[in-house]
């Protein structure tokens, strides 16, 4: 990762900008390589019409004082001081037209730049792993991409649309100073220019830290106000809001701070720069007006060269900021450049092979792993799921149940041992081929801040309009549905927080049966749900996962009664194994776990007895408590 050490000098100007070729002359697109070369043609008479402003601006003083003695070129009936007035505007407009031209040829091709970089950066967000992302605050990474697409657009613009032709100008000028009056002149611009663009690269530089800190603040704040509301739920539950309002206005008083420095600075470097335009300006000025006395000059070459010299001025001006913005592009590109190498942690091998899965036979053969080296979460499991058949892994929070199913699906690679499907490693064969065939009903489910359609539908995107009321029926769902108002194309809110956690887990378990994939994975399908829901849950499962193989994790022991084998999942390994009937019959932790459910449920039921006898609320209360 060599880009994590480059700062923006002028060597990753250049590299970005070598980065940025192949989008610019894209490869199989003759229409836009084709507006690149307008654009240029349009650039250079642009330019050379430019400098031909001027001269009528100079004939047109010289007609207008009557010494027309310097208008070589031109045939009589043009020399008339109107006319030479209307020219002289006539052609700023061409100028400018021109311009245009080129700008709206070219922002085609910038455009199309910036959007393939985008969609590389956002195909590449998905391709990095879980873990990164668990890492990363995703207000944070969707800021940096946004500025780093500004920044290409900026780098597009600024160096090929304003750099080069400036340039073209700057030599122009010199030639037309060199040729008219002198070498001396040549030099005085050239020091003037020199020393301005010195300067203005020296301050730029000083104030790139300046604006880093700013846009570190302003990511900080940022990413603080998005976690903050998205957490607002539990912003309340602790009447903490004073607390974020502190903590959100402490890193907005970092950008204030920041920011207010930035714009300081800014008055300096624009005062600075008008200081040394303007020292260079007064000594041609008296220059030419020296010569103007001493009769060498007209009073049109003051106002040419005055002229001349204003509309060189533009263009410096702009340089400044071109600068600025440049560097400032550079250092949001480098971010964007910089997530762009992170590499995917998982990675297909070099030529994986669709995985042929026949029956879904899934095994783990002596599986070990840890998230981070030092803490070891799985300490060699074995356990395999014969194709069709069922297994439930059931054991303590934290043992390590989710992690087989994340292990399953690929989202980390195992330290050690083999995860099997049909008799081919998982590392063996491409992700995509993998994930086909695993449909995950996961532990947290988050949706899509869309319709109820579009999340079920997200199992198959193509399915019709009867398939997926036929998954929500199936999963339960449908019932509900039919209730609101707006049935299935009712908004579930962001990360789908106006439905119930069953709810939510009824539409997980319709878009699976959508996918119909012939392993199914079900991460505490059904914790979130009350009994008589969970039954009916149940046989709805039981109907999808018949002929599938299926691992279940669950924490409701009387959901698994009916499964295969069941694993007891304990600190890492496997502590008992067996049907539920030779796990009671062992008297070990599955027994305890199952005695103390049963208490539990026992107590629920109960509660459940007298809720309906009671009609007060009141004494319910006090039951539970008692209970
Ligand atoms: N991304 C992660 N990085 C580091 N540690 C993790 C990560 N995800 C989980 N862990 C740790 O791994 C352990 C096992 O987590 P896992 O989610 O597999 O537990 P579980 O058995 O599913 O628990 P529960 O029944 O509460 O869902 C936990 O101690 C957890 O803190
Ligand atoms: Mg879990």
């Amino acid at each position: 990762m060599a880009t994590k050490t480059v700062s923006a000098d002028s060597g990753s100007l250049f590299r970005t900008l070598f980065n940025l070729w192949p989008y610019m002359w894209p490869t199989g697109r003759a229409d836009l390589k084709a507006r690149v070369i307008w654009a240029t043609v349009f650039l250079v008479v642009a330019k050379f019409v430019l400098i031909g402003v001027p001269y009528f601006f100079k004939w047109a003083t010289d007609s207008l004082s009557r010494d027309g003695a310097a208008v070589p070129l031109l045939p009589a009936f043009l020399l008339a001081p109107v006319m030479l007035v209307v020219a002289y505007n006539v052609v700023r407009i061409l100028q400018l037209g021109l311009n245009q031209l080129r700008d709206s040829l070219f922002a085609r091709v910038g455009q199309h730049a910036v959007r393939q970089l985008a969609y590389r950066t956002f195909v590449h967000m998905h391709d990095l792993s879980l873990r990164f992302h668990l890492e990363r605050r995703t207000g944070g990474l969707s800021r940096i991409i946004e500025r780093g697409t500004k920044g290409i657009e900026t780098i597009v613009r600024f160096t090929i649309l304003n750099t080069a032709p400036t340039i073209l100008e700057f030599a122009l000028t010199a030639v037309v100073f060199a040729v008219a009056y002198g070498w001396i002149y040549v030099v005085v611009v050239a020091v003037t220019v020199w020393l301005y663009t010195w300067f203005t690269v020296w301050a730029s530089d000083w104030r790139i830290t300046i604006r880093r800190e700013m846009n570190d603040s302003d990511t900080d704040a940022n990413t603080k106000a998005i976690d903050s509301l998205l957490n607002y739920e539990t912003v309340k539950y602790f009447n903490n809001e004073a607390m974020e309002a502190r903590r959100f206005d402490k890193s907005m008083a970092r950008y204030e701070v920041a920011a207010t420095q930035t714009w300081t600075s800014l008055g300096w470097l624009n005062f600075g720069q008008g200081v040394i335009f303007g020292a260079g300006m007064t000594v041609a000025m008296v220059m030419s007006a020296l010569e103007v006395q001493a009769g060498t000059q007209t009073i049109g070459d003051f106002v040419f060269i005055n002229a001349l010299l204003m509309q060189l001025s533009m263009p410096l001006n702009f340089i400044g900021f071109i600068y600025r913005e440049i560097r400032q592009g550079l250092t949001d590109i480098e971010k964007m450049f910089e997530l762009l190498d992170v590499p995917a942690e998982v990675v297909d091998r070099p030529g994986a092979r669709s995985l042929a899965a026949t029956s879904g036979a899934v095994e783990f053969r002596d599986v070990h792993f840890a998230y981070d080296p030092n803490r070891p979460i799985l300490k060699g499991v074995s356990f395999s799921v014969p194709a069709g058949k069922t297994v439930a892994i059931v054991g303590p929070s934290g043992a390590g149940k989710s992690t087989i199913s994340r292990l399953l699906f690929r989202f980390y690679d195992i330290q050690s041992g083999a995860i099997l499907i049909d008799g081919q490693d998982i590392r063996d064969v491409s992700q995509d081929s993998l994930r086909a065939v695993i449909g995950m009903v996961p532990q947290d489910t988050v949706l899509f801040n869309d319709t109820i359609a579009y999340n079920i539908r997200y199992g198959r995107p193509d399915a019709s309009e009867d398939d997926v009321r036929r998954a929500a029926e199936l999963a339960q769902i449908a019932g509900f549905i039919d209730k609101l108002p707006e049935g299935y194309q009712s908004m579930v809110g962001e990360r789908g927080l106006k439905l119930s956690g069953g709810e939510k887990q009824r539409v997980a378990i319709a878009r699976t049966i959508l996918k119909a994939p012939p392993i199914l994975m079900l991460d505490e399908a059904t914790s979130a749900l009350d009994t008589q829901t969970e039954q009916e849950i149940q046989a709805a499962l039981d109907t999808v996962s018949r002929g599938r193989t299926t691992l279940v994790i669950a924490h409701r022991l009387s959901t698994v009664i009916s499964a295969d084998e069941i694993i007891v999942l304990r600190d890492g390994r496997i502590a008992e194994r067996g049907t539920h009937q030779s796990l009671l019959a062992a008297r070990g932790l599955y027994a305890s776990m199952w005695d103390r459910q049963r208490e539990a449920t026992e107590a629920e039921e109960r509660l459940r007895v007298a809720r309906e006898a009671d009609e007060l609320g009141v004494v319910v209360r006090r039951r539970t408590s008692e209970v």
